[in-house]
């Protein structure tokens, strides 16, 4: 119930109880989508992770499975990915039936003291039952340690035109790509990121895919980098370029941030989508995770993300929507055309703001300044909105509630606004203890967490200069729970 569990997200995945990070493996298959988890099932920190399980037809309601991979002699259960091996190229097939191959990183917790860089090394397993039973490939691990001591999060995918696999693995401060015709054996085939992209911290998760363009592929390498986020602790970089099947080249080196928000981290895509390429990440930042002061559990999922690509003058940006499935949840909507703000308009009655969930959609032609807030009668306030002068979206959780549980957790947080359009589009999706903004489809991003002491169910927005709002659309959502 919303008393005794006020931050429980209602449109996004969290577990039922004890802690989560990474999503893992999430594949396509059968009908079914799996989101697999970092996950820790005897308490609400950080611990030896297991592969936690959930299972959804739509991305938007999930059921959670039992746990899928357990530590083991070798080690932990770190991050990874998940393939269907629709050729049988690892032989793990039975009667014509693809298996599920899970390719992931044994994090051996033992050896960090006395051989800090044979800790971490990449294994694989198999299922021939959805992804409930798994059998661990006995001639792990498939990539042995070659002396780095961060050496993790393999995302694999099919190569067709080269009909091989490939890895991409983070190491340290670069990642690495390895090639291989059956998923066993792997060849190293080249390293990217030595002298490219932000390094205020360890690379991790990354993942390779190609998204279309005027026709044309063009070459996503997403890396997550924890600490040295534009707003501070973990975060996620791309960059655009082509890949051979053996190199990856960029068109540019410079640093790009698919969200600029503090909490979504570690998004990767699912695996076997066909043409559609969704991004799903962690929605937390590693400065403050084990804090977040949840109680049965502790961590929750971004919602899903189309990922496409969008040109701004000739620069190429990857921007992030959320999926269409969401629409389903569309409980009820009432919306206010031609609204004028004059210094502020409460839209709590105008709309019939509840507590949410609830998405909220704005066209502003020539923004002005403008803040959106987020309120109760406890007096706390979230606050998200735009400053023209520094042409940059906001989100200033600093009275957001509960923030004291970490010095890093209080504070505003900003994402430029790449769209030169001069009106502006935002879509908002606001949970108990999380708002996603997408600007302007979805070219500047922010995800945040918050924990009020009483529901934020009063909305306001404010103008100093005054604002002219052409739609201002609101849907109250369903609980994605119910079901
Ligand atoms: C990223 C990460 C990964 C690692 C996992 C451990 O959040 O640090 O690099 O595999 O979490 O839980």
């Amino acid at each position: 119930s919303p008393a005794a569990e006020p931050y429980r997200p209602q449109i996004h995945f969290s577990p039922k109880a004890h802690w989560i990070n990474d999503p893992n493996g999430m594949v396509f298959h059968n009908g079914t989508y799996h989101l697999f988890y970092q996950y820790y099932p005897d308490a609400t920190v950080w611990g030896p992770m297991h592969w936690g399980h959930a299972t959804s037809k739509d991305m938007v309601h999930w059921q959670e499975q039992p746990v899928a991979l357990y530590p083991d002699s070798s080690g932990y259960i770190f991050s990874g990915s998940a393939v269907v091996d629709v050729n049988n190229t690892s032989g793990f097939g039975k009667n014509g039936q693809a298996p599920l191959v899970a390719i992931f990183t044994h994090h051996n917790a033992k050896l960090e003291k006395s051989d800090p860089t044979h800790v971490e090394q990449q294994s694989i397993a198999y299922s021939l039952d959805e992804g409930k039973t798994w059998t661990k490939y006995a001639g792990n691990p498939v990539v042995p340690n070659p002396g780095i001591s961060d050496f993790r999060d393999p995302k694999v995918r099919w190569f067709e035109s080269q009909k091989k696999w490939i890895m991409t693995l983070a190491t340290k401060d670069r990642v690495t790509f390895y090639s291989s015709p059956n998923l066993k054996n792997w060849t190293r085939e080249s390293d990217f990121g030595g002298n490219a992209g932000a390094h205020g911290g360890v690379w991790e998760c990354p993942d390779l895919f190609p998204l279309k363009h005027n026709g044309k592929d063009v070459w996503v390498l997403i890396v997550n980098i924890n600490p040295g986020g534009p707003n501070g602790g973990s975060a996620t970089q791309y960059f655009l370029g082509n890949f051979d099947g053996k190199t990856f080249r960029p068109n540019s080196t410079q640093t790009k941030w698919m969200d600029y928000g503090t909490d979504n981290y570690a998004g990767v895509t699912f695996a076997n989508t066909g043409n559609r390429t969704v991004l799903m990440g962690w929605m937390n930042n590693w400065l403050y995770a084990n804090k977040v002061p949840t109680v049965a559990w502790r961590g929750a999922m971004t919602v899903p993300r189309d990922l496409s690509l969008t040109p701004v003058g000739s620069e190429l940006y990857l921007t992030s929507t959320p999926i269409r499935e969401l629409d389903k949840l569309e409980k009820q909507a009432k919306s206010l055309t031609n609204l004028k703000v004059n210094v502020e308009t409460d839209l709590t009655t105008k709309l019939n703001v509840g507590a949410g969930p609830y998405q909220l959609k704005l066209t502003v032609p020539n923004p002005a300044d403008f803040s959106l807030v987020l309120a109760n009668q406890q007096g706390n306030e979230l606050v998200i909105g735009y400053d023209k002068a520094a042409n940059a979206y906001f989100i200033d959780r600093t009275k957001s509630g509960k923030t004291d549980f970490d010095t890093s957790f209080a504070g505003r947080h900003t994402a430029p606004r790449l769209s030169t359009a001069p009106t502006m589009q935002l879509t908002l999706l606001i949970d108990r203890a999380s708002v996603e903004l997408f600007a302007d489809g979805g070219l500047s991003v922010m995800t945040d967490v918050f924990f009020p002491d009483a529901p934020l169910n009063h909305l306001k927005i404010k103008s100093a200069t005054g604002l002219l709002i052409t739609e201002c659309g609101y849907k109250q959502l369903s609980s994605a729970r119910d079901s």
